[in-house]
């Protein structure tokens, strides 16, 4: 099958095969011989018209700025904020509102980077133009992959056999995640790694790499171990924006021990260090020494961010037909929003139990939500406000329950629906909230709400309103935005059919 990334959006490096990640590096080689020949003219006229939305809500130097430059080379133009500051997100205006301004006017793609898992695919389900992950939170960085691929390939001799070093940040980085899921595509990959057990690799990913993948993880104690492993070394910084619970100078302290000097490097006097930059100065993760040192490889690796963003940017838009404004936004939004995210109860004998319970009292019309966490109402109640609301509410706390004899708590809620907003909020607070929503003395709809269990993901966001949404990838369930997996849904399946 041929290969085509026209009009493709760009959000997972996992989309990938390895012909296509070949392809990519290859044509990235190419525009770097064009330039390095003085020939970068050649293509100066490829992208003439189209515009590229660099959406940057998050801080960016290289990712941006490559970006920008790959698409002037090209040609094009770019459009778009560097920061929330200056534009319409200051006002609390959401994603979706926001991407879709860029759409009417008329931007071909778009770049986006954002602090949440996941908020990049659901950019890229309301967009009717190729969306490329730009970075969403500590999910992934795709093209950062590519460009790590580009720089490796030309580091050793072909990936295949690879055994490469992971140190730094390795739990909140989105480039550990990227860069390991694209080498997993080649053969007989090792990943050598130490890190402080607050940074270690994420579990489901070397879970992944291990199991499904084929891929050798080794954890070793020291740095000086994992370079004489090691050809390539890949250093990241610690994400301190990310990490919870710690304050920067216990941060700079569990990092200490695995910071790379030229001391270090005598254990692998040939390793070559990697990192996809921004190095922090305040923790030094990476000597200023190492800077001149032959062993570093970092400015080298973005600069072919350039040529790979080239190569990219050229495959997916050239020759494309300027998309019309009211093209497919319906049915995507349709898409976005069906309702896979609630589990529902389909057995008529169940659903009506709960309103005929004697202490929540009969009702007409309204919510009765069952299976909230033991004295949790009080905390809902504060968050959503109910009764200052004039919501006509009747609390019932610390009932055991008929299957379990644990202690639950109930709301019944009189003559109103809940807003998927406040549903979301409920479920976010109380996970195993179940809702009946009554019509006519009737349970006419039973479901939980089934949220992802990554609380970093941009469905957890009440206010982007962005419905959860699994996929079945595999065996597994997976979050349709941040992919992480999600077992709690067949379980809760499980549960409703057992009830
Ligand atoms: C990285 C990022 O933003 O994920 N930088 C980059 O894009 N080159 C790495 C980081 O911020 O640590």
């Amino acid at each position: 099958m041929g290969i085509n990334f026209r009009n493709r959006d760009i959000i997972t490096i996992d989309d990938f095969s390895r012909q296509e990640l070949e392809y990519l590096i290859q044509k990235a080689q190419e525009m770097k011989k064009l330039e390095k020949s003085g020939q970068r003219y050649q293509l100066n006229k490829t992208l003439e018209g189209k515009k590229l939305a660099s959406l940057f809500y998050e801080n960016s130097t290289r990712t941006r700025t490559s970006f920008e430059t790959a698409m002037h080379e090209l040609g094009g133009t770019t459009f778009g904020f560097a920061g929330p500051e200056g534009t319409s997100l200051m006002k609390k205006e959401n994603i979706l509102a926001t991407v879709m301004m860029y759409w009417a006017n008329h931007a071909d793609a778009a770049v986006m980077r954002h602090s949440k898992d996941g908020s990049v695919q659901w950019a890229a389900d309301v967009l009717g133009i190729p969306v490329i992950n730009g970075g969403d939170g500590k999910n992934e960085h795709p093209t950062q992959a590519l460009l790590d691929l580009v720089t490796i390939d030309e580091l050793v001799p072909g990936i295949d056999g690879l055994n490469i070093g992971f140190g730094g940040d390795l739990a909140h980085g989105r480039t550990i995640r990227s860069n390991a899921l694209a080498l997993s595509k080649f053969n007989n990959i090792t990943i050598h790694w130490a890190a402080a057990d607050e940074l270690a690799m994420p579990e489901d990913l070397i879970d992944t790499l291990k199991k499904e993948r084929g891929v050798k993880v080794k954890r070793y104690d020291s740095v000086e171990d994992v370079f004489r492993n090691s050809n390539i070394y890949y250093m990241t910084r610690p994400q301190k924006e990310r990490i919870k619970g710690l304050n920067e100078a216990q941060i700079n302290d569990i990092l200490e021990k695995y910071k790379i000097d030229m001391h270090k490097i005598l254990s692998n006097p040939n390793i070559k260090i990697l990192h996809p930059m921004p190095v922090d100065s305040s923790t030094a993760e990476i000597d200023i020494t190492v800077f001149f040192s032959g062993n570093q490889y970092f400015i080298a690796q973005a600069e072919n961010g350039v040529f790979l963003r080239k190569a990219l940017l050229y495959e997916i838009l050239n020759e494309t037909d300027h998309i019309l404004f009211n093209s497919s936004i319906d049915e995507k939004v349709a898409a976005a929003n069906d309702k896979d995210y609630i589990t529902k109860s389909d057995d008529p004998n169940k659903k009506s139990d709960i309103n005929e319970k004697p202490y929540v009292g009969k009702i007409d019309y309204g919510v009765v939500i069952d299976h909230l966490e033991d004295g949790i109402t009080a905390e809902i109640e504060a968050k959503l406000q109910f009764s200052k609301r004039g919501y006509r509410v009747t609390s019932v706390l610390h009932e055991p329950s008929t299957k379990t004899g644990k202690l639950k708590d109930f709301l019944k809620i009189k003559d109103k629906l809940l807003t998927p907003r406040e549903i979301k909020e409920i479920a976010m607070i109380s996970p195993n909230a179940t809702f009946n929503i009554i019509k006519d003395r009737d349970v006419v709809e039973k479901f939980k709400y089934n949220l992802c269990k990554n609380e970093n993901c941009i469905t957890r966001v009440v206010n982007e309103d962005v419905p959860p949404k699994f996929d079945k990838i595999g065996k597994d369930l997976r979050c349709h935005y941040c992919r992480k997996p999600y077992e709690k849904l067949c379980q809760i399946i499980q549960n409703l059919k057992n009830s």
